[in-house]
């Protein structure tokens, strides 16, 4: 059975005291919960989640990664880098790195590549915009996002990744997708995977990600192909951040029994 996994996707947001709040506080409220717990922070941040979150039950990631192995690409940071502070994910492929910087499906391909290299576990986001939900392209425009990155993968690679259904207009809007709408795309995502490899599709996490909430986390977490969470505006507060990781946990939990 696969277990809920909530990460947080800080984005450019966070200070080393603010930082040291919330993790202390996300500490404290994980402590007896189940589920898989991380943060994804500015890379900056990656050695005071280290010293903070080592030996909790809280991972720790990047929210990028670069498609290069090493050299001369100024300003990027590398997978290897990144297994340098122990990180357990990188984010790849969110739409705003899609659209504010010109990431392809090809790119992103590339960084999960890089990611699973370094013994990184990539979350892969995938999602469509309002027009092409309108246009009723949904199931073509994320079948093709994952399919350009599951064809630069192997099948063993499958079992190491996480993929994450954002609908681009659900991201920070406070617009959620039902739990229907979203279960319809999972589902669907689910067979994509499976069609490469039955028994790694049934494993691998698929989390939802925009406008997730402790209002409307349990609902969405019910639903049998949504694993988890990709929180962003939520995950700044840590309240907010542990009741949905805690509506994680009742579901994990009825999931167990
Ligand atoms: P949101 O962001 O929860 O603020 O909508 C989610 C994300 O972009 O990962």
């Amino acid at each position: 059975m696969r277990r809920k996994l909530v990460i947080g996707n800080w984005k450019m947001n966070g200070s080393r005291s603010a930082n040291e709040e919330l993790l202390s506080s996300v500490v404290a409220g994980a402590e007896n919960l189940v589920c898989d717990l991380a943060v994804c922070v500015p890379f900056v941040y990656l050695p005071q989640c280290q010293q903070i979150l080592a030996n909790t039950r809280v991972a720790w990631g990047s929210q990028d990664i670069s498609a290069h192995e090493a050299g001369a690409y100024t300003g990027e940071i590398s997978a290897t880098m990144l297994r340098d502070f122990v990180c357990r994910y990188a984010i790849v492929g969110h739409s705003e790195r899609r659209a504010y910087h010109a990431e392809t499906d090809a790119i992103v391909a590339s960084k999960a590549q890089r990611a699973l290299a370094a013994g990184l576990t990539p979350v892969i986001c995938v999602g469509e915009t309002l027009e092409q939900r309108d246009a009723g392209h949904t199931q073509t425009v994320v079948s093709s996002q994952v399919e350009a990155v599951l064809a630069a993968l192997s099948t063993a690679d499958l079992s190491s990744i996480v993929l994450a259904y954002e609908p681009v207009w659900a991201i920070g809007t406070g617009k959620t997708a039902t739990p229907a709408m979203a279960q319809q795309v999972h589902a669907m995502l689910r067979a994509l995977l499976s069609m490469k490899h039955p028994a790694s599709a049934a494993r691998t996490q698929i989390l939802y990600g925009g406008s997730m909430k402790p209002d409307n986390a349990a609902e969405l977490l019910s639903m049998p192909d949504i694993d988890g969470g990709l929180i962003g505006g939520a995950a700044l507060k840590a309240n907010d951040f542990l009741a949905i990781a805690h509506a994680a946990n009742v579901a994990s939990n009825s999931n167990l029994n």
